[in-house]
């Protein structure tokens, strides 16, 4: 069966020019693309899009970092299990601990801080579901829906 993530290409990491190199870690895993958009997010979208982190320390300079620039929402679609396997291919959050556990990982290779971490993944199912809702909402209707 088809299995699906959200992900998103963070401002730096595509300010930086690293989008490229990217998809191409998405393309060798054998990971579809099989939606995307470049958006740059409003602060209400923002805080929305991360309303579980509303009131943790880190909230406020994620919602500027990720509203500081254009991202790439994308979705992804995977035979295996695309959150995990997106997961797997972005790394740790924590840069420095990608850097040590996972040098090859997006987040070691195009991260430079926590905030400004390249990319983010869904953290499961129903967090996918939600996010690619967030940002593809008559894809996901057509497509997440189960069968009517
Ligand atoms: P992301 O997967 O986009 O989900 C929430 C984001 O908050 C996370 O990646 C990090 O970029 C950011 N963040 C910043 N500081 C922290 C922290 N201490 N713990 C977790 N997430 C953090």
């Amino acid at each position: 069966p088809k299995t699906y993530t959200l992900a998103l290409i963070k401002p730096t990491a595509l300010a930086n020019g690293h989008g490229d190199a990217i998809f191409a870690k998405i393309a060798e895993a054998n990971i579809k693309v099989v939606q995307q958009d470049e958006v740059t997010l409003t602060e209400e979208q923002a805080k929305a899009f991360y309303a579980e982190h509303e009131g943790k320390e880190f909230f406020d300079n994620l919602v500027s970092f990720m509203t500081s620039g254009p991202i790439k929402p994308l979705v992804l679609m995977s035979h295996g299990d695309a959150v995990a396997e997106w997961r797997q291919l972005i790394g740790p959050t924590s840069v420095e601990t990608a850097k040590e556990e996972a040098p090859d990982s997006i987040r070691a290779l195009y991260g430079t801080d926590n905030t400004a971490n390249a990319a983010h993944g869904s953290d499961s199912k129903l967090s996918a579901y939600r996010e690619i809702e967030f940002f593809f909402p008559d894809w996901a209707m057509e497509n997440l829906v189960p069968d009517r």
